[in-house]
């Protein structure tokens, strides 16, 4: 499983998501691996009309229907088709463990699956304890970097993460960095079973090129 995240970048903005997310659907018909666009809000309703894959999101607030200007509900992100949400990733981190919390609450009792990001085993462990669908380990420092991925990097930390997603029978996903099959296979000797990927993909000159490549590590 791969999660493309789009973030704000132009490739990954407006009509381009909507390309991008064809590509996507291309390679993993091809594939026959699992790949999940994260899309921004704005762009999830077209995007979902224009794809069969699983759609998510990057982010959602904690929030329900009321007076809460320019938030986002939970709500509104499943009724318009979203399968899942993204929280506390490093770029969009709750500024308290509560709101987390609350956050994953309304995501699920909304009918959306939730991936909660970690940067290091101790956020890691507490966040397994909120019972999200997905855990991620992506250490800040690697995200956007073209050159060094989080299984060159922290390979023992990779394998640590695991152990600890295990104990709470949580799929483990990791990122920061990834852009080569080697990274996916280590990752996935390691414990991992997810990436989470950006950069590589939607910034890439031939973003089909480089996703194939990607799913080759699953083989
Ligand atoms: O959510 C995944 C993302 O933060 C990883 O970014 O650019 O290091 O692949 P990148």
């Amino acid at each position: 499983m791969i999660f493309v995240n789009y973030k704000t970048y132009e490739q990954g903005s407006g009509i381009n998501a909507v390309n991008l997310t064809k590509i996507l659907e291309e390679v993993a018909r091809q594939s026959q691996i699992k790949i999940i666009p994260v899309v921004q809000v704005i762009d999830a309703e077209a995007i979902i009309t224009s794809t069969t894959l699983e759609i998510w999101v990057q982010h959602i607030d904690p929030i329900s229907y009321g007076a809460h200007t320019g938030w986002t509900l939970p709500e509104e992100v499943a009724r318009i088709g979203v399968s899942g949400v993204f929280l506390n990733h490093s770029e969009h981190k709750f500024n308290n463990f509560d709101n987390l919390y609350t956050a994953n609450e309304k995501a699920m009792n909304a009918n959306l699956k939730t991936l909660i990001f970690a940067t290091d085993t101790p956020e890691l462990r507490k966040v397994c304890d909120l019972a999200p669908t997905y855990v991620a380990y992506e250490p800040a420092e690697l995200v956007g970097s073209t050159t060094t991925s989080v299984a060159q990097a922290k390979p023992e930390i990779i394998s640590l993460a695991a152990e600890i997603a295990n104990g709470f029978d949580i799929p483990l996903v990791v990122g920061a960095g990834i852009h080569s099959s080697e990274d996916i296979r280590k990752s996935l000797s390691l414990g991992a079973t997810g990436f989470a990927v950006a950069t590589d993909i939607v910034k890439a000159e031939d973003p089909r090129k480089e996703l194939t490549e990607l799913t080759e590590g699953f083989k």
